[in-house]
């Protein structure tokens, strides 16, 4: 009989489903803690950042750790790639959407060049969301499809990255366990490449 534990199941949308259920609690729960939405904001925009980036770093690392280190949680990993992936942008539009929400209802302001940098993520974040379907691999051809997502992805990460370093250290710990992280997954990313080459 198949093996039907948590880690051989494609979980598919449930994943994206059970990832806003907990955002939206979340969300609703600091509404409430703090007494409104604007109240809210300053504690919230962190925390939706950080699990983007737990669902980002899945998503980027899952076929190099299943090289390095075969096993449920890489394959796992792999056969719900696409639905992590989606859960990421989930989770980071509404990162966008509350930070765009601090800087039109609060004194908050940033600067052109940080609005840009993290824009052009939201546009690679964006295309790379509605290309993730069979469809869109059929109409751009593996290859460019391939490209959008690497050139993506990696944007993505230089812009978690950079951020993070940028802020040191008034952002420690947290930016500290983002850049560790990050590196870490690049390692991991190379590290497997290289191995597929031998
Ligand atoms: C237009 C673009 C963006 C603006 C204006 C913006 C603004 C912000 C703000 C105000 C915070 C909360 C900071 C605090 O509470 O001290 C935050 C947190 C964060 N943002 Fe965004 N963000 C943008 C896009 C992005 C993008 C594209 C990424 C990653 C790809 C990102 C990653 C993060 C991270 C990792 C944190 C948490 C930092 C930490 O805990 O040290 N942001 N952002």
């Amino acid at each position: 009989m198949a093996n039907r534990s948590f880690w051989n199941v494609n979980q598919g949308p449930a994943i994206i489903r059970t990832v806003g259920v907990l955002l939206m609690g979340f969300l609703a729960m600091s509404y409430d803690m703090w007494g409104g939405y604007v109240a809210m904001l300053p504690h919230v925009m962190k925390p939706t950042a950080w699990l983007a980036f737990a669902l980002f770093i899945m998503a980027f690392t899952a076929s190099s750790v299943q090289i390095l280190f075969p096993g449920s949680y890489g394959r796992w990993a792999m056969k719900n790639r696409r639905y992590i992936g989606l859960s990421f942008a989930l989770v980071h539009f509404i990162h966008a959407g509350l930070v765009l929400s601090n800087l039109a209802l609060t004194e908050a302001s940033r600067t052109a060049g940080e609005l840009s940098g993290g824009g052009l993520a939201y546009v690679f974040l964006g295309l790379m969301a509605i290309t993730s379907n069979n469809a869109s691999v059929r109409k751009l051809g593996a290859k460019n499809w391939k490209r959008l997502h690497k050139v993506g992805s990696y944007y993505i990460w230089l812009i978690f990255v950079a951020r993070s370093f940028g802020e040191l250290p008034g952002n420690l710990p947290s930016g500290g366990v983002i850049i560790v992280v990050g590196l870490t997954a690049l390692m991991f990313r190379t590290s497997a490449r290289r191995k597929l080459k031998t």
